[in-house]
């Protein structure tokens, strides 16, 4: 059933990005419930691929087969898996899938009942719940500003602690009291429910997504076969930002010029397109954010 649950955004653009050829070697670091990953195997591409969620990797091990080499793993781990092997596609597809917004045991959204967890992997690291009752009002704030862009995030901070300092005897453990105490605080804009944001940002916090992030940016483009595509797709622009530069400064753009212009050293890496790809809502709702970038090897 989750298969059918999760519709891969910008499906066909990965598939006319990596251009899978039969017997190469393609990773996907981000299999979900393995819908881009069955695509590359369906054209006869070799698959490689981790998620850190052992949920989705039963579902993508179960829909893809044993011809692909699955793993439990972050993909910053991807170069020690790969062992020196070179790929010709490598595919992240950040952020969470929906089904694990959908199931109100992994504590993903504010809209169902659950226990404030949000961990992608539950057999290890801490639980939302767990850093908010012990985390400072300035640690709170700054996590709600940095990875949520709250522009009221010393507010909930605040009421946060006083929460716990005024009942103690109600510790903050689903995701109904933190949605409900950030909706008393923070004003209904019609647009969004007033706690999208504070659950982004203690998601990318307790994930440490963007420190994964910036790992795979440094080393995943060194796995690459000449002529290899690294394809990114972000969903917020914390994200498309990090992969925007880092790939700009992989293709030279940052990098002394000579008289004429040209970069000092011939740069490794080529912008395969100058602009991000965008999602569609009519593909998926979660596609409506959706960035692609992608970097290719030339030498
Ligand atoms: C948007 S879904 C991918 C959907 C997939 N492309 C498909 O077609 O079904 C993102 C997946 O990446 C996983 N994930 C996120 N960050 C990860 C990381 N650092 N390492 C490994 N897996 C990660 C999540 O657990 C989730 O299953």
């Amino acid at each position: 059933m989750d298969e059918a649950r999760h519709l891969s955004v910008l499906l066909d653009d990965v598939v006319d990005l990596l251009s899978v050829r039969p017997g190469g070697l393609y990773v996907d670091g981000t299999l979900g419930w393995g819908g881009h990953a069955a695509a590359v195997l369906a054209r006869g591409g070799h698959v490689l691929g981790t998620d850190r969620d052992p949920d989705a990797l039963a579902a993508a091990r179960s829909r893809l087969g044993p011809e692909a080499e699955l793993h439990h793993a972050r993909f910053s781990e991807l170069p020690a898996l790969l062992r020196g092997r070179r790929a010709d596609g490598i595919l992240l597809d950040l952020g969470v899938s929906s089904p694990q917004l959908d199931r109100p045991e992994r504590g993903f959204s504010f809209r169902l009942v659950g226990p404030l967890d949000m961990r992608m992997d539950p057999s290890g690291g801490e639980p939302a719940s767990e850093w908010i009752a012990r985390a400072t009002a300035e640690e709170l704030a700054d996590v709600f500003f940095r990875y949520g862009e709250e522009r009221q995030s010393r507010r909930v901070a605040r009421a946060i602690v006083q929460h716990r300092t005024e009942r103690p005897e109600e510790p903050l453990l689903t995701t109904r009291q933190l949605a409900e105490l950030v909706a008393r605080v923070l004003p209904a804009d019609g647009r969004i429910h007033p706690a999208t944001r504070v659950f982004q940002a203690i998601r990318i916090f307790v994930n440490d997504e963007l420190g994964e992030l910036d790992r795979a940016l440094e080393a995943l483009p060194g796995c690459l076969a000449p002529g290899g595509r690294l394809v990114v797709i972000s969903f917020h622009s914390l994200e498309d930002r990090a992969v925007k530069q880092r790939f700009r400064h992989l293709a030279g753009e940052d990098a002394p010029r000579d008289l004429y212009g040209n970069p000092v050293t011939p740069p490794a890496f080529r912008l395969v397109e100058r602009r991000a790809r965008k999602g569609t809502a009519d593909e998926n709702p979660r596609a409506r954010s959706a960035r692609l970038r992608a970097i290719e090897r030339v030498s």
